[in-house]
């Protein structure tokens, strides 16, 4: 299985670096492929007003690298980590603009427009964030949004570690081992069990075998 995992802090030294870098050695460990993308390194500008930014032949043309990192390594990925500090209480902008320049290859006037929404279904997807603040609705709105995004992709949110520290690194610090819990995540990403019922969803009423 393939993963790609965004790195979504300016700071490549920072926290959710560090949680990213951990759960893609788990992945590798588990014998899966991985990669890890800076989210600065694709993204140069927000989403633009499509009817007016878009060429005449249906691409963005926003001259950046997004339209490899989306075509080419997050479409054909089974799996998509997401590593995000907390800011405002939310996710960086830089998370926030690589959700938001799907659009232009998710509307109908983007020729391969119906083969993107396919490839964007079925995806194992997992949240690595690194906070100040311990309460735990700090991180609920991010949390809110990976699980609508999910549901309307049908993608499968298979869980969220957080670490706490403020200063570049500091995770490492966190009695509670954010790096060796995001390690075991990457470790577990394609086995670990993941549900969201409906009412009708058949099941045994047991959890665990
Ligand atoms: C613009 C900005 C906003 C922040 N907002 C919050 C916040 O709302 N809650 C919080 O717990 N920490 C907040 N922080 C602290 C970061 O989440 C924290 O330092 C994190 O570990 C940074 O991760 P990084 O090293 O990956 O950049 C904020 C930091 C910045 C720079």
């Amino acid at each position: 299985m393939k993963t790609f995992i965004l790195a979504a802090s300016p700071r490549r030294d920072g926290n959710s670096a560090m949680l990213a870098r951990a759960a893609c050695s788990g992945l590798n460990e588990a014998g899966h492929g991985a990669e890890i993308v800076f989210a600065d390194d694709v993204l140069s500008a927000f989403l633009r007003d499509c009817r007016i930014c878009r060429r005449t032949d249906g691409e963005c043309s926003i001259e950046d690298g997004f339209r490899d990192a989306f075509l080419g390594r997050f479409l054909p990925a089974d799996g998509f980590i997401a590593a995000t500090p907390i800011y405002w209480y939310g996710m960086s902008a830089q998370l926030k603009t690589f959700f938001d320049r799907m659009f232009c290859y998710v509307a109908a006037s983007h020729p391969r427009s119906p083969a993107t929404v396919e490839e964007m279904a079925g995806k194992r997807v997992g949240l690595l964030l690194s906070s100040e603040e311990t309460f735990p609705t700090a991180a609920a709105g991010i949390v809110h949004q990976m699980q609508e995004y999910c549901r309307y992709t049908h993608s499968v949110f298979v869980g969220a570690v957080q670490g706490y520290g403020n200063a570049r690194g500091e995770i490492a610090h966190d009695p509670s081992d954010p790096a060796g819990r995001a390690r075991h995540f990457g470790r577990t990403f394609f086995s670990r069990l993941a549900t969201d019922y409906q009412i009708d969803t058949p099941r045994s009423g047991r959890v665990w075998a």
